[in-house]
């Protein structure tokens, strides 16, 4: 049973929230207010629609909300009651200036440090959660302590929660990892942390290191994890020039046990708020310290991932006789995964932008993620919403499926095709359909990684 502590997170999104409710849940002795400068974010975690669908996410907020669990955007006031400070604020790739459309955009986090600076009158622990570049929490601690009376230790403990997973990952991580100083002052923020998780994660899951080796161990995580996409979706274009079957080379390799079977399913491409952003993030460390070779080798995953993309919508064109125009195309899916609504960095949107540059009539379903779609892609007038797939395939010519939700797994293709124009074409880019079955329903049938099959 750990301590009383008095915990603060700025930043109510995608990690803060639940990251913040699962701490709150696991040590009902320590008191936890999530602040965020967004009004109507606050609003949501302060009702029963969160803002955003995270599935098992609400219950939990549920039981701890008004107990030790709080939102508020009062920013200030937090930081100066509390004595852990866990920031987890948007670290988006810098669209301007120096390192633009490459390094981590930190202005957020510098606003916060100056503000941190200016309010505490106590000592304090501040512990990263954003993913940032190596040394940002060196850098804070300068900006922080320089000439200040109280002392301030700044800790790495990067997160590692998939979106869709969340809460299961955060009850059952495969691993913690908490980076601090190796000095005294350093040791202690260490343990105020490490006794946190104790709650609930086995203490041999704690790993601790250096700050360094945190900061980097979350960038190279990701970087890893995207480039075994990568891979798989560089060897699915081989597989259909040469009649081999992705799926069936990904579960002999997978079957390595040195080479492990997860994230091997070839895809129309990663997407998502974080790999590219990253990998990014990575490359441009290795070239801030001239190590071009390997920036060109990290950065290859993010070119493979929109070869991926663009081959997949090419093949879609040139498959319909090279013209889609005035064609009605149904999108099948525009969240970047299943099991979450968010559409950031989401391969439907360069798919459905190519298709629209191509003019033709695009009609997107998803089951959670239409409203977020809507706003990512503004208002095209050739593109419309319709939330049930079976009405949005009417007098389509063609069905793309490009989210893995497992119910395009279960849907009546006979249905679907029997209401869509002929001949009628099925893009899986998921590989989630039975494809000798929607052959012979009479689709022509275009996987991943696999001989199409036409009629
Ligand atoms: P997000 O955009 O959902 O949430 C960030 C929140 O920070 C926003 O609500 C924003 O209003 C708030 N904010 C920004 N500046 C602020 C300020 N000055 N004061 C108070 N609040 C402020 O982002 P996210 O997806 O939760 O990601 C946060 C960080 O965690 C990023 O560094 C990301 O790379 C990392 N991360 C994300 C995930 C994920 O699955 N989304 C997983 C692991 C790590
Ligand atoms: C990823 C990591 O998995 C998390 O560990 C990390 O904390 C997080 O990024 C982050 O730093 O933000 P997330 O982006 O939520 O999590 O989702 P993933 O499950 O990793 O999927 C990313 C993308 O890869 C999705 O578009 C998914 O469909 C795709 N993918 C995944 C494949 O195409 N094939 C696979 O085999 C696995």
């Amino acid at each position: 049973m750990s301590t009383q502590k008095k915990i603060v997170c700025i930043g109510a999104g995608y990690v803060g929230g639940p990251t913040m409710a699962v701490i709150a849940h696991k040590n009902p002795q320590c008191t936890v207010t999530v602040v965020d400068i967004n009004q109507e974010r606050i609003d949501a975690w302060n009702s029963d629609t969160l803002p955003f669908y995270e599935t098992g996410l609400l219950d939990i907020v549920k039981n701890v909300r008004g107990k030790n669990l709080f939102f508020s955007t009062k920013v200030e006031k937090a930081i100066a009651d509390n004595d852990i400070i866990f920031i987890a604020v948007n670290t988006p790739t810098k669209d301007y200036g120096v390192g633009k459309n490459m390094a981590a955009d930190l202005q957020h986090w510098e606003v916060i440090a100056r503000q941190i600076r200016k309010v505490a009158k106590t000592d304090k622990i501040i512990v990263e959660k954003s993913t940032l570049p190596v040394k940002t929490a060196e850098a804070m601690e300068t900006i922080l302590n320089t000439g200040s009376n109280v002392h301030f230790e700044v800790l790495s403990n990067p997160e590692f929660l998939a979106e869709g997973t969340a809460v299961r990952d955060l009850l059952n991580p495969d691993r913690v990892l908490i980076g601090s100083r190796e000095t005294d002052t350093g040791q202690k923020a260490r343990n105020e942390i490490v006794e946190i998780y104790k709650a609930w994660i086995p203490e041999e899951k704690i790993i601790t290191t250096n700050t360094f080796s945190s900061e980097l161990s979350k960038l190279v995580s990701n970087a890893f994890l995207a480039q075994r996409v990568s891979s798989i979706n560089a060897i699915s274009a081989v597989c259909e020039a040469t009649g081999a079957d992705v799926q069936e080379v990904a579960k002999a390799v997978g079957a390595d046990s040195r080479i492990g079977s997860k994230f091997l399913n070839a895809s129309v491409g990663f997407g998502g708020s974080c790999f590219r952003k990253d990998i990014l993030n990575l490359v441009y460390i290795c070239r801030m310290h001239n190590l071009y070779e390997i920036a060109t080798y990290f950065e290859n995953i993010i070119n493979m991932n929109f070869f991926q993309m663009q081959r997949f919508v090419d093949n879609v064109v040139s498959a319909m006789f090279n013209t889609v125009a005035g064609r009605k195309i149904c999108i099948f899916g525009c969240a970047f995964k299943a099991d979450t609504d968010d559409v950031r960095d989401s391969p439907a949107i360069p798919v459905a932008q190519t298709l629209i540059s191509e003019k033709a009539n695009l009609v997107i379903s998803d089951p959670k993620a239409i409203d977020n779609m809507q706003k990512e892609l503004g208002g095209p007038s050739n593109v419309t919403f319709v939330a049930d797939p079976y009405e949005a395939a009417i007098d389509s010519h063609a069905i793309l499926i490009i989210t893995e939700w497992p119910e395009y797994s279960s849907l009546n293709y006979q249905k679907l095709f029997d209401v869509m124009v002929k001949p009628a074409y099925l893009f899986d880019g998921r590989n989630m359909v039975d494809r000798k079955k929607c052959f012979d329903i009479g689709f022509n049938v275009y996987s991943i990684g696999k001989e199409a099959l036409i009629h």
